[in-house]
């Protein structure tokens, strides 16, 4: 199924609408703590496996749209003009392609994220999400959470997470048209966890995760034990965020992202994010472990690591990465 009978699908006469001058909105990005990696529809974004993250409160992505008076897309990412041509206008455009309800329907798109763009923060979730929340504000659409997260996982599978705060599980979803795959908020609450970002490099990154997942799949041959091993995280997860046992949070977390990035080193060719400052990094929450400090990482599609520990705990992971940026996502 193409994306066009998804968007036809789910907004039908609505696409009809005249829109408004702008629409604006604002999304948090998400960090998965167990992951999606590998999909079984590479069209429509629909993952092999469910996935379970969190949203970063206030870190994320500020998208405003208005309608463009030129005959083609623009758009800025922080205030920096992103030409048509480059990957980041290439691919806002070609999502942007759906929406065109009129002739000559061109836009401004002005994006503005507060974390490191295309660095394994998730960027293009909270892009994506936001650039949906938008679509949504100047089309007057009012479609509910679930449709919009549909919406926003054409664009990046991760985005389907990025609709909601708090803790949401992305659920696979067996049908062909990806009806029953959305983010769906968990009703729970852990203000006292923190999630630390720890930049250790801000290039832009060299393989997409759309590739870097599509080798894996096709390649790798410990690929076939993932399946089970979400299932297990996950079922681990729930019971600790219901429990609210930090140990068994920190575990499975850093079990499940080591095993994805396990998955992508016996690819072939070979597929590696990690540098030797992330190692480093790793050896010190280790280290720090061992040492009785429960802190724990997870690392997505790039070198930058996330820390996750307890509220109670933050001067003293402070004291040994001074450069992190905490944040609490669910502090009211
Ligand atoms: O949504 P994408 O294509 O950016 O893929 C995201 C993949 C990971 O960030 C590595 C894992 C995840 O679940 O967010």
């Amino acid at each position: 199924m193409k994306k066009e009978a998804v968007v036809a699908r789910l907004l039908n006469s609505q696409l009809a609408r005249p829109h408004r001058e702008s629409g604006k909105a604002f999304a948090p990005t998400n960090i998965a703590l167990c992951k999606y990696w590998g999909k079984r529809d590479q069209e429509l974004n629909l993952p092999v496996t469910s996935s379970l993250s969190i949203s970063l409160g206030h870190k994320g992505a500020t998208c405003t749209l208005r309608r463009s008076h030129s005959k083609q897309d623009s758009f800025t990412l922080n205030g920096k003009q992103r030409l048509l041509s480059s990957p980041f206008g290439q691919r806002l455009s070609t999502y942007l392609n759906l929406f065109r309800t009129v002739e000559n329907l061109y836009f401004q798109v002005d994006m503005q994220m507060n974390i490191p763009y295309a660095a394994g923060l998730a960027s293009s979730a909270c892009g994506f999400a936001a650039l949906v929340l938008a679509l949504n504000d100047f089309f007057a659409w009012n479609l509910g959470k679930r449709e919009l997260s549909i919406l926003a996982r054409l664009g990046s599978g991760s985005a389907c997470r990025s609709l909601t705060p708090g803790f949401v599980e992305w659920q696979a979803g067996i049908l062909a048209d990806g009806m029953d795959s959305f983010g769906e908020p968990l009703m729970i609450s852990w203000p006292e966890l923190c999630i630390g970002l720890l930049i250790l490099n801000e290039d832009e990154k060299p393989l997409l995760s759309r590739r870097a997942m599509e080798r894996t799949v096709a390649t790798s041959l410990l690929y076939s034990a993932w399946p089970d091993k979400v299932k297990r995280d996950l079922d681990l997860l729930k019971q600790a965020l219901l429990r609210k046992d930090f140990q068994l949070l920190g575990e499975t977390t850093e079990s499940n992202a080591l095993t994805m990035h396990a998955l992508m080193l016996s690819a072939w060719p070979p597929i590696s994010y990690t540098l030797p400052q992330t190692i480093a990094a790793m050896q010190k929450i280790w280290q720090l472990r061992q040492e009785g400090i429960a802190v724990y990482f997870t690392q997505d599609a790039g070198p930058n690591l996330k820390l996750i520990f307890l509220a109670s705990d933050q001067k003293i992971i402070h004291h040994y990465f001074d450069k992190l940026e905490v944040v609490q996502p669910q502090l009211s």
